[in-house]
């Protein structure tokens, strides 16, 4: 198919006041797990809450090809009849990730301790990401990777390890990928697994597998660091989940009610996870009125209804230290630091040059081209806020959802109409994200 005919072009114009209730979607990285170890399990995982989206449906489609029974049984209700750790069939044809590194990255993973050969592949975005940093420890414990480009990149071909060997592995980078791939091939190893993370990253593959019965211990090292311990060849059995709204996906309606005046939402059910809540502690330091209603645990996670209330927001520093808590949410925070009153210094950014996009690039881009100052040094990215933006761009998305989604809420704000040129890959992570907004007020055609 033509790229260029298929591109989906969307505007955002100045929009009176948002208002009203809204749920976002499903959190992403939960809804995927969910898939995978459920896929692991023994018996039957009912999911609801689940993400719709084109990541999750993908990585779902992946556990099918492995063997997995993968059904949709009603609006965001899933069930999984599992094939038990280790007892992956080998795919027919090649594994479509699609624009989903987390799903690729997780299934390498579990395929890694499986005496099959499979191939992974995705979309251009996806076949840019560097899977080296997944590789190393995989082969490690047994996995063997062929036909790979530079720097492991998509499509590759792996034979999952016939006797899986337990690691001890620390990940050159935060990344709750790593972990997650190497917890996950663990489960096949005999003995313990060991992953030591200098910064904690998000814990839901540690929530998840204790969740189905693993045992898993983790310590705290230091102020930042952890250490988690995970007994191999557990019996997974099969347990139900309730996944979270998202809060990579709430921060997108959140900013939108705090830049554009008057604004007051009800954002229900949303996950608030300490290693998810980067962002809400940047924005309250910032000013922004936002409120934790209602809080309590949904399906072993805190969650709270936020109001927000949009008002004017002041320049902050975030330390590199917080990166892992926030580090999808960087896009949009840029665009809340464009509407704040002085300049704000965002450190530490190196990991965003290999997201969807090189989103420290994209972030810069779509600030610049909004008649917004902003510059990066080194790692860091500098916006110099105004309280307003010109607006008037057509941003470039390069095939990343958060980029898509950014833009257009700047648009909502900025005294001229801001687009992207292609909104179609917000749809791997927030579906119905247009009629959502449009719901609550906003202008987007
Ligand atoms: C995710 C981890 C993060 C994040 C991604 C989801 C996960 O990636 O950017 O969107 O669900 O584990 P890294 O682990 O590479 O930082």
């Amino acid at each position: 198919m033509n790229q260029a005919a298929a591109l989906s072009p969307l505007t955002a114009r100045r929009s009176g006041v948002l208002t009203g209730r809204a749920r976002v979607p499903g959190d992403k990285s939960i809804s995927l797990r969910s898939l995978i170890v459920g896929a692991l399990a023994v018996g039957e995982t009912r999911i609801t809450g689940m993400l719709e989206g084109e990541d999750a449906i993908s990585t779902a489609n992946a556990m099918a090809a492995l063997g997995a029974t993968v059904e949709r049984t009603g609006d965001r209700a899933w069930r999984i009849v599992g094939v038990g750790v280790g007892g992956f069939a080998e795919p027919r044809g090649p594994l479509d990730f699609g624009n989903s590194g987390t799903g690729c990255r997780l299934s390498m993973g579990a395929v890694a301790g499986c005496p099959i050969v499979a191939t992974f592949d995705g979309d251009a975005s996806l076949r840019t990401r560097p899977m080296r940093r997944i590789l190393d420890p995989l082969e490690k414990m047994g996995a063997r990777t062929r036909d790979q480009m530079e720097g492991g990149r998509l499509p590759l071909t792996m034979q999952g390890a016939v006797d899986p060997m337990p690691i001890v592995y620390e990940p050159p980078v935060a990344s709750a990928q790593i972990k997650s791939a190497v917890l996950l091939a663990g489960l096949a190893a005999p003995g313990t697994t060991v992953v030591i993370e200098k910064e904690a990253s998000r814990d839901h593959t540690e929530k998840m597998l204790k969740h189905f019965g693993a045992s898993l211990r983790i310590e705290t090292l230091g102020e930042q660091g952890r250490r988690i311990t995970l007994h191999g060849q557990p019996e997974l059995e099969a347990a139900a989940v309730v996944v979270p709204a998202d809060p990579s996906s709430a921060a997108f309606p959140m900013v939108a009610a705090l830049i554009v005046p008057g604004s007051e939402l009800v954002l229900e059910g949303v996950m608030t996870n300490p290693l998810r809540a980067g962002l809400l502690a940047t924005l309250k330091e910032m000013g922004a009125a936002i409120e934790l209603l209602e809080t309590r645990n949904e399906g072993g996670e805190d969650v709270a209804d936020l109001r927000v209330r949009g008002g004017p927001l002041k320049a902050v520093e975030v330390p590199a230290e917080r990166a892992p808590t926030m580090i999808d949410e960087y896009p949009i925070l840029a665009v809340a630091a464009a509407f704040a009153e002085g300049t704000t210094r965002m450190r530490g950014l190196k990991e965003l040059r290999v997201k969807e996009s090189d989103r420290l690039a994209a972030t810069l881009a779509l600030l610049k081209g909004n008649g917004v100052a902003v510059e990066i040094e080194d790692d860091d990215l500098i916006v110099h806020g105004k309280g307003r933006a010109a607006g008037g761009g057509v941003v470039a998305t390069h095939m990343d959802h958060r980029i898509a989604m950014s833009a257009l809420v700047m648009g909502m704000a900025s005294e001229n109409p801001v687009a992207v040129d292609d909104a179609a890959f917000i749809a791997t992570s927030f579906p119905g994200f247009a009629e959502l907004m449009r719901s609550l007020g906003a202008d987007l055609s």
